[in-house]
């Protein structure tokens, strides 16, 4: 009886382990990548440390620090110029299988040009990757996450179509340098933002405040650029290498705030003016901007006593040579509007924010979950209506997902971020379930870092940084263990 007792309670311990199909636990399909991100001039420091030039951040931080909500730059930021072998240890603690970073432009190529190839930049980045790939962690690397050489900005940046020749330069002699071991690239980070909020916004480097003029200059630059650094990949090195090029979004979910059939329209008309604008021209199969696009700002730019449309056409040729310029989506999301172009709702939120659109509006529902973020509150449906859309109107493309994280002030016991990560990857799942083709994961971000005009004010890491310490020293939260779990079980255990 003794025996029988043990017997029972072995059976039991292990149909406890075996069992594998109970329904609060969701599994990713095998093969599917995790892992984590980051941007150099958020998290690199060294700012003039062996060679490297002056880039806008270090421009715009420098001549006018209070800029930046605590007056703070990106000097030393988490200091991985000095600190990367701290990086990958962090990695490896979390078990990642990729890591995404991106390459500071004024690091490697001081003038902004291929004239001098910085032997310093070339250095570090040799360092990180090699130690990463010892210990099977695979490099995913972004070309341009916002940090612009300022030489090339006092030439026009991305607003002088001669971008187009300096990017592929530069993205040149990145797949020259690092391309026999790194296999995905991207080309641009959040053209939205690099172009929308730098050049018609004043909200990110270099602050131009142009509307609708140098913000569509940089948008159409911006494109051919990037298709530049595909097929000069695609033309020399994919052969050799065998990698993939993609191109990383920022996209918001916009929801229409009624039911009403011009709510639905405002908020497609929404998000044409926003991201659309970046995808349509490389995903759709015609190619050039979504055409309601072209229409009101043609239209607006004959009212307002232009010769021709503010926004600037693509050549045939042109259409052909950025569309279909793109192996993998690259998504970065995080959030959630609603849209109206509806008088009742209008009244009650007079933001009209789009400007060759002016009278359509949004805004966040007060009920959902705030962040440390001013334009960010926790939406996880908005992540499954987001990847379905994509699915259903741009063919299924494989998606990487390149950002997805939550912000708060700080602090090991980070619940509110342990809790977004569940939401979110689950809302995710259910779009896998559907069909869409998700094939990557990056945490925003591996650690705290220098969140633009906001400073160390906002806290998006997995790991906490330590700014009042000169060794800048990390310590995992509590969402680092989680993800950690979901990481080595390749599971949401709910
Ligand atoms: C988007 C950007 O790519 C990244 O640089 C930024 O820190 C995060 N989102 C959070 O705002």
């Amino acid at each position: 009886s003794l025996l029988s007792a043990f017997l029972a309670f072995c059976t039991l311990g292990l149909a406890g382990r075996v069992q594998t199909t109970r329904d609060d636990v969701r599994r990713f399909p095998d093969g599917f990548l995790f892992g984590t991100a980051t941007a150099s001039y958020q998290v690199e420091g060294g700012w003039d440390e062996d060679g490297k030039s002056e880039n806008i951040w270090d421009y715009l931080t420098h001549t006018s620090p209070c800029t930046i909500s605590d007056c703070s730059n990106g000097d030393i930021a988490d200091d991985s110029y000095h600190l990367y072998k701290r990086d990958v240890e962090m990695m490896r603690e979390l078990g990642l299988d990729f890591y995404r970073f991106s390459m500071s432009w004024s690091r490697l190529l001081p003038t902004g040009f291929p004239d001098q190839i910085n032997e310093g930049g070339v250095n570090y980045y040799n360092n990180l990757i090699n130690e990463m790939l010892k210990y099977n962690i695979q490099p995913m690397i972004t070309l341009y996450h916002w940090d612009l050489p300022q030489r090339l900005q006092e030439l026009g940046g991305w607003a002088n179509p001669h971008v187009v020749d300096w990017f592929g330069d530069y993205a040149r002699v990145a797949f020259e340098q690092f391309g026999d071991r790194v296999k995905y690239w991207m080309t641009i980070n959040e053209p939205r933002e690099v172009c929308d909020e730098g050049y018609g916004d004043v909200n990110l480097a270099p602050l131009l405040d142009s509307k609708g003029i140098g913000e569509y200059m940089c948008v159409k630059n911006l494109l051919v650029a990037h298709a530049r650094a595909y097929h000069i990949y695609n033309d020399e090195y994919k052969s050799k290498y065998g990698g993939e090029v993609g191109i990383a979004f920022s996209a918001r979910w916009y929801e229409p705030a009624s039911d009403s059939e011009i709510d639905i329209q405002a908020a497609e008309d929404f998000t044409a003016f926003t991201w659309i604008k970046y995808v349509h021209p490389i995903y759709s199969e015609t190619g050039d901007y979504p055409p309601i696009m072209k229409e009101k700002v043609a239209a607006k730019s004959a009212e307002q006593g232009f010769f021709r449309s503010r926004l600037p056409e693509f050549t045939q040729e042109e259409i052909e040579y950025v569309r279909g310029s793109s192996d993998f989506f690259g998504l970065n999301h995080y959030t959630t509007f609603l849209v109206y172009r509806n008088e009742s709702i209008y009244d009650a939120n007079p933001v009209p924010s789009l400007f060759d659109d002016a009278d359509i509006g949004s805004y966040h529902h007060p009920d959902w979950e705030e962040t440390a973020s001013s334009w960010f509150k926790v939406v996880p449906w908005g992540f499954y209506k987001l990847l379905t859309s994509i699915r259903e109107n741009y063919n299924n493309p494989p998606i990487f997902i390149t950002e997805n994280g939550f912000s708060n002030r700080g602090g090991l016991q980070d619940d509110d971020r342990v809790r977004f990560y569940r939401n979110y990857l689950s809302a995710m799942l259910d779009a896998m379930d559907e069909g869409s083709d998700v094939r990557a994961y990056a945490a925003w971000s591996l650690m705290d870092n220098f969140e633009w005009l906001s400073g160390y004010t906002e806290r998006f890491g997995l790991y906490e940084v330590d700014y009042d310490c000169p060794e800048r020293t990390r310590t995992p939260r509590k969402s680092a263990f989680v993800y950690k779990e979901i990481v080595r079980t390749r599971a949401l255990d709910l």
